[in-house]
């Protein structure tokens, strides 16, 4: 299949990305990247998540950041609510969207959410509905689509099933998480291949960590199946606090480079990202972790 002319980026690096820092990031830095990034082009950034800030200390100041934003026009702030409680905090920052986390694995559930997958579901038809009356779009994530550090390998069948349940609950849309980056493109494609069996290409985006050095080759499997919307975070910032040793999504920078080389549009301008992806990596002590950040600085 040829490949989508235009792809929407979501930018998870303030979120996904900054979750998982062991020190405190102040929110100036915070409100300073979210600024780059809307500079640069992202019209989908997740600031935030609205979740217990026992469990994630780094997302804690969500209200804060989402009440503090310089909002940029034409540009979607979107959060993770994991409950009823997670949205009505969500719903009184402003927040533009929210997204609903499930898995495919049992294991990683109880660890992420601490609840088994059909209970997280309970308390997700109870989100979906109050953000129903509210017109707040609803995306989902579904974790561990290629791999669980708990239970190891996972059956495609099971995140089928789970991506169904949540797109039939009113998702717009789900997100495929590769959680631990374990993925190739051989497991992606066959994923996708049971997927599209039910789900249109358009109800789907992959999210793809790069624990393994295969989220490019992961993503370009997918684009040629028809996936036009990809989840990135700048610098490479990121992972789990629930999977040890999970490293950052695709770097943006990265996903970038190869979308131009592709000829895809991506309406995001490199040099920007670059700018904006040195700058948080700048103010956290660190390298950025994008290959072709550091190629062309
Ligand atoms: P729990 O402890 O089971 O919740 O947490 P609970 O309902 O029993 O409540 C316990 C306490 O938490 C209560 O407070 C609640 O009020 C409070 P207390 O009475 O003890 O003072 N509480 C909350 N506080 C603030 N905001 C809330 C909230 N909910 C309860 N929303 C819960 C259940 C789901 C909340 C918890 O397990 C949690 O916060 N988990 C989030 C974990 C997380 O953020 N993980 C990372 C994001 S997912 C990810 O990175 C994967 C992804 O990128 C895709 C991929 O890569 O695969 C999306
Ligand atoms: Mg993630």
């Amino acid at each position: 299949m040829a490949i989508p002319q235009t792809v929407t980026i979501v930018e998870v690096g303030p979120r996904d990305g900054l979750q998982n820092e062991p020190q405190t990031v102040p929110i100036e830095s915070k409100l300073q990247l979210i600024t780059d990034l809307a500079a640069a082009g992202h019209r989908v950034i997740e600031a935030g998540s609205f979740v217990n800030p026992k469990w994630v200390p780094q997302m804690a100041d969500s209200e804060a950041v989402f009440n503090s934003l310089k909002r940029r026009p034409g540009v979607k702030y979107t959060a993770l609510t994991p409950n009823l409680k997670g949205f009505e905090r969500a719903l009184s920052a402003g927040v533009d969207e929210v997204a609903i986390f499930a898995a495919a694995s049992e294991g990683f559930s109880e660890k992420n959410i601490n609840c088994s997958i059909a209970e997280s579901l309970q308390r997700f038809d109870a989100v979906i509905d109050a953000a129903r009356k509210h017109n707040i779009p609803v995306r989902g994530y579904v974790s561990c689509v290629l791999g669980c550090p708990y239970e190891g390998e996972v059956n495609p069948a099971l995140v089928a099933s789970v991506t169904s349940t949540l797109l039939g609950m009113g998702c717009y849309e789900v997100s495929l998480g590769d959680t631990i980056g374990t993925g190739t493109a051989g497991s992606m494609e066959r994923l996708l291949q049971e997927l599209l069996a039910t789900c249109k290409p358009e109800q789907l985006a992959v999210h793809c960590h790069d624990t393994y050095g295969q989220a490019l080759s992961n993503i370009l499997t997918a684009l040629h199946l028809g996936i036009a919307t990809i989840d990135a975070s700048i610098a490479g910032l990121g992972g789990c606090p629930y999977a040890k040793g999970a490293s950052g999504n695709v770097a943006t920078e990265d996903l970038v480079y190869m979308l131009q080389g592709l000829g895809v549009e991506t309406g995001l301008d490199l040099s920007s990202l670059i700018e904006a992806g040195n700058r948080i990596s700048a103010s956290l002590g660190r390298a950025n972790s994008s290959r072709v950040a550091t190629a062309l600085s």
